[in-house]
């Protein structure tokens, strides 16, 4: 007989099935265990009673500690009680590996991770284990959800992948964050976004997303920042800022809708309050020039506690926050001025120290989820930017092409995986959101 995941355990309520797993959690009264068994798709009661199962098979049940590993045979038994829905009548048990504990031996502490409070140091050190424990395990459930809805999504409207690469000669975004690498001799650098060869997609296929890590050198240590993320990054021939917009807020609602819908239970699991994502299911967003979201922190600068910002300047997480605070669903902040931006950004055509860009403010304290914009496709102006902003022309010849041979408008734009799924499962700390975090602190294990 084959072993079944508990996930599908409802279609097999009274019959015998074999599980195997894992020792979460354990109660014992006179003659009977209750053990919660994980089995990485779910937790279920497994009651063993030492007046089915005789002596020998209960002293198995007794020598389980947390995560040692077992399977077990027995009937499903529907029963409204129990968490999930159903438990099972053990008939067998059987142990795959025992973790001994002997208080008085050090290499026999048992299982680090205890029922207990633990600090977020310790739990990160032995983050290869914690990964079992129960929010984690939901969060990264709502993660492969996040991201199977993104490929339904582009998928339905006919987009192509481009997987870009990840080692690259350029800057994408601003030199500072560069990760350097030797490559044969020469300087070669971690991407930090795929956009400029989305762009040569979007020319060859019209619509393109690429997804897959970047790596920013970020040198600050915020809740928000991770040296090493995943980016979805849209690009699409003819778009302006406009269709950009529409389709980032599509895309988000979209993602709200799906993710609300099958990670139902491990939202439940985190707690999460879902009417603020709930509401987001609903569009369109709000949109507000920059110059406007600059006169509303301006106007509230005493209540914010990031610094008071001038024209120029850009937002804060603290300005960001309270930015989004003001709105029931997310805002687009658009217009950015342009000499704080990226060189391939549009400028406005009727006020060239706007740029024709966004950025997607979540409400609830998290602050930016998307950046986008339109692209230059002028050849001269593309070349003047690239001057400006000191970057090395040869790097950037391909990418001046795409603006000789048929050159149209573009836009596109970028969602950080990693931020959208903190504000999904309402995880402040990104570094939960992602399975083995990269940070300024640490890479690690
Ligand atoms: O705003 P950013 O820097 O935009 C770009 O990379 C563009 N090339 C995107 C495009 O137009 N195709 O980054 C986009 C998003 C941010 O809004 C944020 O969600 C995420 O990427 N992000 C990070 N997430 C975690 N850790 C970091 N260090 C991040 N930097 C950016
Ligand atoms: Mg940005």
């Amino acid at each position: 007989m084959d072993a079944v995941y508990i996930e599908d355990i409802g279609r097999h309520v009274g019959e015998d099935i074999i599980l195997q797993g894992w020792l979460y959690n354990k109660r014992s009264s006179k003659g009977i265990h209750f053990l919660q068994m994980r089995d990485g798709t779910g937790i279920v009661q497994v009651v063993v009673s030492l007046s089915d199962v005789g002596d020998k098979i209960f002293a198995v049940g007794e020598a389980l500690t947390q995560e040692s590993s077992f399977r077990i045979s027995g009937i499903v038994i529907a029963d409204p009680r129990s968490p999930g829905g159903y438990e099972i009548h053990a008939r067998s048990l059987e142990s795959i590996q025992i973790i001994e504990v002997d208080e008085n031996d050090p290499e026999k502490q048992g299982y680090p991770i205890t029922p207990k409070e633990h600090g977020t140091a310790f739990l990160m050190e032995n983050r290869h284990l914690w990964l079992r424990s129960r929010k984690q395990w939901a969060i990264l459930r709502v993660r492969h959800s996040v991201i199977k809805g993104i490929r339904d999504f582009f998928d339905e409207r006919g987009f192509i992948l481009i997987d870009t690469p990840i080692l690259t000669p350029a800057a994408c975004e601003g030199t500072t964050t560069l990760f350097e690498t030797d490559y044969f001799g020469e300087k070669a650098f971690l991407t930090q976004s795929g956009q400029l060869y989305a762009e040569a997609g979007a020319m060859a296929f019209g619509k393109v997303y690429c997804f897959g890590p970047a790596f920013r050198a970020e040198k600050s240590k915020t809740r928000r920042h991770l040296t090493e993320f995943w980016i979805v990054e849209p690009e699409v021939a003819f778009y302006t800022l406009k269709e950009d917009m529409e389709l980032a807020e599509n895309m988000v609602a979209y993602l709200l809708k799906y993710v609300l819908d099958v990670r139902k239970a491990e939202l439940e699991i985190l707690e999460r309050d879902t009417s603020c994502l709930e509401a987001a299911t609903k569009l369109p967003y709000y949109r507000l020039h920059y110059d406007d979201a600059l006169a509303i922190v301006q106007k509230a600068a005493d209540k914010i506690e990031g610094e008071h910002l001038k024209w120029g300047d850009d937002f804060g997480s603290p300005h960001e926050t309270y930015l989004a605070e003001q709105f029931d669903k997310p805002v687009f902040v658009h217009h950015f001025p342009a000499h704080t931006k990226s060189f391939y950004m549009e400028p406005d055509k009727d006020d060239p120290k706007y740029s024709l860009s966004i950025d997607l403010l979540a409400p609830e304290g998290y602050g930016e989820i998307i950046g986008g914009s339109q692209r230059i496709h002028d050849y001269d102006l593309l070349l003047k930017r690239i001057k400006e902003h000191n970057l090395p022309l040869d790097a950037f010849k391909w990418y001046l092409d795409l603006r000789k041979y048929g050159s149209v408008p573009h836009a596109g734009f970028g969602l950080g995986i990693e931020r959208f799924v903190s504000w999904v499962c309402g995880i402040h700390h990104i570094r939960q959101t992602i399975p083995f975090p990269r940070t300024l602190e640490r890479i690690y294990p």
